[in-house]
């Protein structure tokens, strides 16, 4: 390693202690300048008793020019001053006892901070991101989450519009004050301050507060707002009625930014959003994109009581508030749009990432015990495996226990910092439940697998569970988990034979009975996804066409489906002959059947992605051959088509939209279908149909699905042109207009044609969405990243090492696209390594790229 030894190196959960300073009130007074930003701190302390002989140690870097430090306004001598590269410490000898105030003054600069990270320019717009440890870069402060305090923030600057967290309390030209009553760590610090507008709205909240909200845009991007707008208040309402909780300020604002590292930050009461998740019009957004608007406007606002008013005692408990808040984003949208679809896609959200995850280098728990960087762990697992973790919860506690459990948690908990053992004590106090075995699926990492066998004697079934974790790294050894599986039982004739039940498997092998049955029935296992597992079980096709057809279970009826085609796939992928008859008779069943809702059958017609493929294959101890598997796919496409190619045609005119476009679930749903039709009609309509509808589109939705067609068959040029053409100016749209063209490029030319885009004027790499347009496109082509010839994996090497001096936290995450690497053949796992290595070997390589890279290149050496 080449960190010096004053850096920190490794954070452990072991060593948390608390801080041994109080702090009450923190006032800054910030005057804005881009090269040159004045920060005046007061912090009100005092020692916590029994501390008083303690140091007093700030977060702070090198970025700081520290001008001044003063306590209870006397200069300190320097003698009891000390710095090094993260750090100020004030001597213990030299501080008040009893309540002081600390001042500081530093001088930043803005306009060199890349790294959208503490106080930046975004397209001359001045602001911040704290979270994880961005307010260091700010001004010195003990950065960390178990310290809270309210904050008085006054912003100077000839700039039209000053916003921080809170309540206005002074507005005039050049000069805003604001205060935020209720205490808050520093990573909840926001300031924006630059040319917007408003977009605005109001929302009286239950108990009568007038809250006035605001959306604020770059001027001109007005008429694109009102979605995200309207989102807003749909999640105030949902909030009140669902989880009794109310809005706390008088003002909600969301700003829009440009350059931004994530999706979305949930500064109380200034929310910050990625443009790309902020606006919205059917011009340039997609049917997904007003989804995914609504889901993020959501979960931000739902920050408000799970993250802000209850936040974390420290980085490892980042699940506490991260887990809850999606799964609380995932009810809203499933209440508000189908919650059949919403469970389909977020299973397949989390198969792609966070088992993608849990199955290699990088597998760590939903609350991790030891990190190098804390924004290396805002992962799917953290997140959307947190979010699983609760709905096992919710499932074994029932739903009245659930809703017991969240009272009390924000009775008991409102305006602490709290730990996953005060989440689990809520439960168990609430219900009565043991939860020290459930415990482990926040503490242990990767992703059991549960394998199901069944035995029929004399109206007798037995289910026969084992269930086994595989080690992943630092955990060797896995005990058995409680796993709920919600089962139902169909009869021969499609009918339900009893309501679904749910059985709790604790033991690493276990067995239940179902007696006293007329006829041996189907076993439909899992339903709903209820616990986030691998299940093994032996079905032959026709099993799986029987629960495709009858399956009242939406999520396994979907899941027969889509194994009946994963188990095509992998045989064809290993080279035994194609056999997919059962697949598309069952395909062509469930296409015809006008009572399925029509998003459901767009989603059964979607394929097992190409990397979804080769991580069974992997899984089953085989070696995945990229090229193998994408020409298996490709003939299975066809072979749909040309089977079915009267009905696909009839469906794809009869769900035809008709009117102007709205984003609503329904006209989505048939949209959905219509394109995922015309995606299978184009392997033997040669693209008429694609570019019929690119030229008609009136909408973003059908335009980027003509074009990935179009582009797949290498037909897309004047297609390409034309947008380029309408949309230069707009950056969202030629996001898209980059990634579409490497993600669904023929793979053999997927790493050139990435390597052309990147020489354009238009590849403004530094714009973290821009980045990731080019370079997540290319790791979406699984065939084309993972090219024989490590083409793709050197275009990644190069442009993360160029990335990483400019903007660590992107280039670290960019990285996971080789989390897959030991997977494949000697060939591939050379290059792969190599590309690794380079990184590596980079100097002066960021704490964030260098542990990724560390992490992933271990993986080789075991
Ligand atoms: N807390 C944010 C959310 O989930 C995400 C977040 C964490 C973030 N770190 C960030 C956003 C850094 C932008 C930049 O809602
Ligand atoms: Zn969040």
């Amino acid at each position: 390693m080449n960190a010096t030894a004053q850096d920190r190196t490794v954070t452990l959960l072991a060593d948390y202690r608390p801080y041994p300073f109080n702090l009450t009130e923190t006032r800054l007074d910030v005057t804005l300048l881009p090269d040159a930003t004045r920060v005046r701190a007061a912090i009100d302390m005092a020692a916590v008793p029994g501390c008083e002989g303690s140091d007093l140690v700030l977060d702070g870097g090198k970025g700081l020019d520290l001008r001044s430090v003063a306590l209870n306004g006397t200069a300190i001598d320097p003698a009891h001053l000390r710095r090094d590269n993260e750090t100020l410490t004030i001597a213990a000898a030299a501080l008040p006892s009893g309540r002081f105030t600390l001042q500081t003054e530093v001088v930043i600069d803005p306009e060199a901070n890349t790294s959208c990270e503490g106080l930046y320019l975004s397209g001359g717009i001045f602001c911040t991101q704290c979270e994880a440890e961005g307010f260091r870069h700010i001004t010195f402060y003990p950065d960390r989450p178990d310290v809270m305090t309210t904050f008085r923030v006054t912003l100077r600057g000839d700039l039209p519009v000053l916003l921080s967290n809170g309540n206005p309390i002074r507005q005039e030209p050049g000069l805003a004050e604001w205060h935020d009553p209720w205490p808050k760590p520093s990573y909840l610090f926001a300031l924006v301050a630059g040319d917007l507008v408003a977009v605005p709205g109001r929302f009286t909240t239950r108990s009568g507060r007038e809250v006035v909200l605001n959306v604020w845009v770059r001027p001109g991007d007005q008429d694109r707002a009102g979605f995200a707008l309207e989102s807003l208040v749909r999640a105030m309402e949902w909030d009140e009625r669902v989880y009794g909780r109310e809005y706390d300020l008088d003002v909600f604002n969301i700003v829009a930014v440009d350059d931004f590292n994530m999706g979305a930050m949930e500064n109380k009461g200034l929310n910050i959003f990625n443009s790309k998740l902020v606006l919205a019009s059917p011009e340039t957004a997609t049917d997904a994109d007003y989804e995914r608007i609504e889901a993020v406007i959501a979960h931000e606002y739902f920050h408000n009581w799970t993250g802000n008013r209850i936040t974390c005692r420290d980085w490892f408990q980042l699940c506490l508030k991260e887990g809850l808040t999606v799964y609380r984003d995932q009810q809203f949208t499933s209440d508000l749009r189908s919650a059949a679809v919403k469970r389909i896609e977020d299973v397949q959200a989390l198969r792609a990432r966070q088992f993608r995850e849990d199955q290699g280098p990088l597998a760590h728990p939903p609350r991790p015990d030891r990190y190098e960087e804390i924004n290396n762990f805002y992962t799917a697992t953290v997140y959307e495996k947190g979010a699983e973790v609760i709905g096992m919860l919710r499932l074994l506690v029932g739903d009245e226990g659930y809703a017991r459990a969240l009272d009390l948690y924000f009775d008991r908990h409102d305006g602490q910092a709290a730990t996953i053992e005060d989440w689990l004590a809520v439960f168990q106090d609430a219900t009565g439940r043991d939860l020290t075995q459930f415990k482990r699926w926040y503490t242990d990492a990767g992703t059991p697998i549960l394998t199901m066998e069944e035995h029929w004697q004399d109206g007798t079934l037995t289910l026969d569970f084992a269930q086994e974790t595989p080690p992943t790294p630092g955990q060797p050894d896995k005990p058995a988990r409680v796993i709920p599986v919600a089962v139902g039982l169909i009869g021969p004739d499609g009918t339900e034979l009893m309501p679904t039940r749910v059985l709790e498997v604790t033991e690493p092998r276990q067995s239940f009975t179902f007696v006293d049955l007329p006829a041996r029935p189907v076993v439909s296992a899992l339903r709903g996804f209820s616990a986030p597992v691998v299940l093994r079980r032996q079905m032959d096709d026709a099993t799986r066409a029987f629960l495709l057809a009858h399956d009242s279970d939406p999520f396994a009826r979907w899941e027969a489906g889509h194994e009946l085609a994963m188990a095509a796939l992998l045989r064809a992928a290993s080279g035994a002959a194609v056999e997919d008859a059962a697949l598309i008779g069952a395909m062509g069943r469930i296409l015809a059947d006008d009572s399925v809702d029509p998003a459901l059958r767009a989603l059964c017609l979607h394929l097992p992605a190409e990397e979804e493929i080769a991580a069974r294959l992997a899984m089953d101890g085989m070696t995945p051959d990229p090229d193998a598997i994408h020409a298996a796919r490709e003939e299975l496409a066809r072979n749909l088509a040309q089977s079915h190619a009267a009905l696909l045609a009839g469906l794809f005119d009869q769900m035809a939209v008709v009117g102007p476009y709205r984003p609503d679930a329904a006209d989505a749903a048939r949209r959905s279908l219509r394109l995922a039709v015309m995606g299978l009609l184009s392997r033997i309509d040669r693209g008429a149909r694609a570019q019929a509808l690119f030229d008609a589109a009136d909408n973003m939705t059908e335009r980027m699905s003509a074009l990935s067609i179009l582009v797949r068959l290498g037909q897309a040029g004047p297609a390409l042109r034309a947008m380029q053409a309408r949309f230069a100016a707009d950056r969202l749209v030629m996001d898209k207009w980059f990634s579409v063209q490497v993600m669904a490029a023929p793979p053999a030319d997927a790493a050139r044609i990435a390597r052309d885009l990147a020489t354009l004027p238009a590849f403004d790499w530094r714009n973290p969405n821009r980045f990731r347009a080019l370079l997540g496109g290319l790791a979406a082509n699984h065939a084309g990243f993972h090219a024989a010839d490590g083409s793709g994996y050197r275009f990644h090497a190069e442009w993360l090492i160029r990335m990483d001096s400019v903007n660590p936290q992107i280039a670290a995450r960019m990285s996971t696209a080789f989390e897959t690497w030991p997977r494949y053949d000697a060939g591939r796992r050379a290059h792969a390594l190599a590309a690794l290595e380079q990184i590596a070997a980079k100097k002066g390589l960021s704490r964030n790229s260098r542990e990724m890279v560390a992490r992933m290149i271990a993986a080789g050496q075991s």
